[in-house]
């Protein structure tokens, strides 16, 4: 009887470890915090965690290159127009999260312009990191604006993302379109290119480079910049003077992923305050969507920016972002230095 009811135990025992189940995470902000969300939602859940690291723009080629067959269920964070892409491509679903009317408005119309496709999980402004060494040596000021980092004290001292794999290039791009009218933006980045040294395949490599002294300046979310400022490097941050953009750092289920129910667990899961305390555990100091997430003081005020007005819904559009990242690696990525 004793071993007939210790099969019985068993048998429900595995039956409710594979309900749990897993589920494949493509996760575009930076690994700390993934994985620490991945270790904390296994120890809880009991479900399995498969994690792989991939830039935005990476992302939604993966999300491309695997439609007939997808093997990733979720894809946690990077910026929000590739997010809005993808809906609009039908590579994700619609699915509409219980936790939406705790969201920031901002979040939620990520949400209801993807058709509820996508969300918004952080907001994160672009700007500058400086190394606060290297510019003492060089005597030069920190850059305040977008003109200053044009300057020839800057010759070969700025690093940037390239905008095909990287969500935070292509934030800049768009931003400065929305700015500067896309003629005006474009001679901007003729003359940008001239100060930049390389163009990164992730959108934090430019800011690890100026925390380390490889590089004086990069053009980096804010967020990012003050993680290497709290990991110890001598670095500062600006907001440029004439205005920025900022992203709608965003979430979305697969559609036809191999795990669709699982994943919709863990989505929910990522929108409440328990899920949405881990960035700042993980040292990420972007803004969480759910509004009942506490603040820190070293995350940016959005309020106390000059932020434009950003036109998501134009910005994600496949068409406008596939037609940007492509004239900027016609006019500008080779142009002779
Ligand atoms: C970092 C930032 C995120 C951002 C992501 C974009 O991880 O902390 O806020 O969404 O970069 O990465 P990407 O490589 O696409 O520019």
């Amino acid at each position: 009887m004793k071993q007939a009811l210790t099969g019985v135990a068993l048998a429900v025992a595995s039956l409710a470890a594979s309900a749990q189940g897993q589920v494949n995470i493509i996760c575009s902000v930076q690994a700390e915090w993934c994985n620490l969300m991945s270790t904390v939602y296994s120890r809880t859940t009991g479900t399995k965690v498969n994690m792989t690291a991939k830039g935005s723009g990476e992302a939604l080629a993966q999300l491309n290159a695997e439609k007939a067959n997808p093997k990733t269920d979720i894809w946690f964070g990077g910026t929000g127009d590739p997010h809005l892409q993808a809906a609009e491509q039908g590579l994700t679903l619609e699915y509409k999260s219980e936790q939406i009317k705790d969201l920031h408005p901002w979040a939620q119309k990520q949400a209801a312009d993807s058709k509820y496709r996508t969300v918004g999980v952080y907001l994160g402004p672009l700007g500058f990191g400086f190394n606060n060494e290297l510019l003492a040596k060089k005597k030069a000021k920190a850059p305040a604006s977008w003109a200053d980092l044009l300057k020839p004290e800057f010759k070969g001292e700025v690093q940037m993302a390239n905008p095909a794999s990287s969500g935070t290039a292509y934030t800049m791009i768009a931003t400065l379109v929305q700015l500067m009218g896309e003629d005006k933006a474009f001679d901007y980045m003729k003359s940008l290119h001239k100060n930049v040294s390389t163009y990164t395949r992730s959108g934090t490599a430019p800011v690890k480079a100026a925390a380390r002294g490889e590089t004086t300046v990069s053009i980096s979310f804010v967020h990012d910049v003050t993680t290497e400022a709290v990991n110890g490097f001598p670095v500062g941050s600006a907001t440029p003077t004439e205005g920025t953009g900022a992203e709608v750092g965003s979430m979305s289920i697969v559609k036809g992923g191999p795990n669709t129910e699982v994943a919709k667990k863990f989505y929910e899961w990522a929108l409440t305050p328990g899920g949405q305390q881990f960035g700042l555990a993980a040292k990420q100091f972007q803004l969480p969507s759910n509004t009942k997430v506490p603040k820190d003081p070293r995350m940016t005020d959005p309020a106390k920016i000059k932020l434009i007005n950003y036109d998501y819904a134009k910005y994600g559009a496949s068409a406008e972002r596939r037609r940007l990242i492509a004239k900027w690696e016609k006019e500008i990525q080779n142009l002779s230095r």
